[in-house]
């Protein structure tokens, strides 16, 4: 289904697309308002990755969440990561397997918290692992 509307956010999305550099962006809005349409939609070619946190789910079901979607994108068997930072290792891992060097987009939903612990480790991701990694730079 095409995606109505929206074309600032569309325009704002190929800047972020063509962009050299490694980008970040959060969205953010009131529920049922398109986010998740909008992001799947328009990166369907770029996807890489994708993860919703449980409903009040503890550290190891958000974990075991995490080794999932993972598994479910990847061939390679992976270990249930023990820690969010093993978790991160794993992605950074899949993301520098991948063939070609178009841009890679991972998204990350976070509903009110429910990924909240790693948070931390995602920020930490983001500034050192990710955008020094050579083949996921860009
Ligand atoms: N721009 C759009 N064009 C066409 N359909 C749309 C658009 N935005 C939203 N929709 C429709 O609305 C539905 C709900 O949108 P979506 O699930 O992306 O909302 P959300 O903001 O991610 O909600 P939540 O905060 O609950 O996760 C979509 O599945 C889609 O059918
Ligand atoms: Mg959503």
């Amino acid at each position: 289904m095409a995606v109505i509307g929206r074309i600032r956010e569309i325009k704002e999305l190929d800047r972020l697309l063509a962009s050299k550099e490694a980008e970040f962006l959060a969205l953010y809005g009131r529920r049922r308002v398109g986010k998740t349409f909008l992001i799947r939609e328009h990166f369907k070619k770029q996807f890489c990755f994708e993860l919703t946190g449980v409903k009040d789910g503890t550290l190891k079901e958000q974990l075991v969440n995490f080794h999932q979607q993972l598994s479910g994108r990847s061939r390679k068997l992976r270990p249930l990561p023990a820690s969010w930072q093993e978790a991160f290792q794993q992605l950074a891992d899949h993301l520098g397997s991948l063939r070609g060097n178009g841009k890679r987009v991972v998204s990350w939903t976070n509903c009110r918290g429910w990924l909240v612990p790693a948070r931390a480790f995602f920020r930490r991701w983001i500034i050192s692992g990710m955008l020094s990694h050579p083949r996921i730079r860009g």
